[in-house]
């Protein structure tokens, strides 16, 4: 034998060792991705057995993404209540929806509620109404509200009372209205569209954040008073989506903002994140981000490094002030 052979047999070895590391690795790799697959599936088909036929409140139906949201809770087959100030609008997606093609499941006719959630007496009665469409409620999502533009030392209170009730106040009555009758049945899922803003404060947005804080912290008291009475609470925390919500926004002065902010302008597709919300109700999952990596970061960094979040804002709020001040 020359003494290159057992060199060659050793990188034999080798090659071999390598070969058959990279195949039990696709394997391993295959088989994860099937398990995923099969997870997947799994997960979509408990989601539809739990939204088939359910009794389905969205409130704000008439636009962004509660709009969105009534179209893919209307595919899998959800019983809707469609809720929000304008009859005609609520009305014309009703019929829409009553009109669109046929999907694989079966599909309802949606019925409508039209309220003001800042008019409290308003809100008390509208539950009322909403128990008669379908006789019980088994998911209320809490998705209507307003946003808010402008500083602290220009707002006066009656102006963060208003974001309050809308976004704060009309949601609790809503709920506090509903939830005896989902305690009676022992089942129900209360669902709160509320923002990266619910976890940290961005300038010039001080009573929308406040709305959004405290709506957080409402669904977190009420998950662990309800859990043994078999109600689920998810709270939904999305980053910037692309709808009326800033054209809307109340300004300091208590006028209509009416702008289209670049980075509203710049957000998710409201449909694409109605397809997140339905997987987040179908999956009764408690409390889901739904924003890229730098609020995620931005969120963590206010819990584990509040000092340089403070100096990080601060700096913004002066970068945000000067062409207002220019
Ligand atoms: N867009 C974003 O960047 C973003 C980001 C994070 C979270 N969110 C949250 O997503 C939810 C939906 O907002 P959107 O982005 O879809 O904004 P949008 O297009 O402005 O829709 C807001 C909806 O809320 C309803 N609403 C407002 N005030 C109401 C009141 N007093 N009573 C009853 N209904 C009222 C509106 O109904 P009317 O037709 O009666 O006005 C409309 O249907 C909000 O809770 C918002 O805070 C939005």
């Amino acid at each position: 034998m020359s003494p290159a052979a057992p060199r060659r047999s050793w990188l034999t070895v080798r090659a071999m060792d390598v070969v058959t590391s990279a195949a039990a690795l696709s394997l391993l790799s295959g088989c994860v991705g099937l398990l995923g697959l099969l997870f997947r599936l799994r997960q979509r088909s408990r989601m539809k057995a739990h939204l088939q036929d359910a009794v389905v409140v969205i409130t704000g139906a008439t636009s962004g993404l509660g709009r969105e949201c009534a179209k893919v809770f209307h595919a899998v087959g959800a019983k809707l209540v469609l809720c929000g100030r304008n009859r005609e609008a609520l009305e014309q997606l009703a019929k829409e929806l009553a009109a669109s093609p046929a999907s694989e499941v079966r599909t309802h006719a949606p019925s409508t509620v039209t309220f003001d959630l800042a008019d409290p007496g308003a809100t008390v009665a509208a539950a009322a109404e909403i128990l008669r469409c379908f006789g019980h409620v088994d998911v209320l999502i809490n998705n209507a509200g307003v946003s808010f533009r402008g500083a602290v030392l220009d707002t006066p209170v009656d102006v963060d009372r208003r974001v309050m009730e809308t976004n704060y106040f009309g949601p609790v009555a809503l709920t506090k209205a509903l939830l005896p009758s989902m305690v009676q049945r022992q089942r129900g899922h209360v669902v709160a569209v509320s923002s990266v803003q619910g976890k940290i404060s961005v300038p010039f947005r001080s009573a929308y954040a406040a709305s959004k804080h405290a709506t957080q912290a409402f669904c977190d008291c009420l998950r662990a008073e309800l859990e043994q009475h078999g109600v689920a609470v998810t709270v939904l925390s999305p980053g910037y989506i692309r709808t009326n919500l800033s054209l809307n926004a109340i300004a300091a002065d208590g006028s209509r903002y009416g702008v289209m902010d670049e980075t509203t302008a710049r957000g998710r597709l409201p449909a694409d994140v109605a397809r997140d919300v339905l997987a987040a109700v179908g999956g009764k999952q408690q409390d889901v981000v739904l924003a890229g990596l730098v609020p995620a970061v931005a969120i963590y960094l206010r819990t584990l490094a509040p000092g340089l979040f403070f100096r990080l804002m601060a700096s913004r709020a002066r970068k945000e002030q000067k062409p207002k001040d220019a």
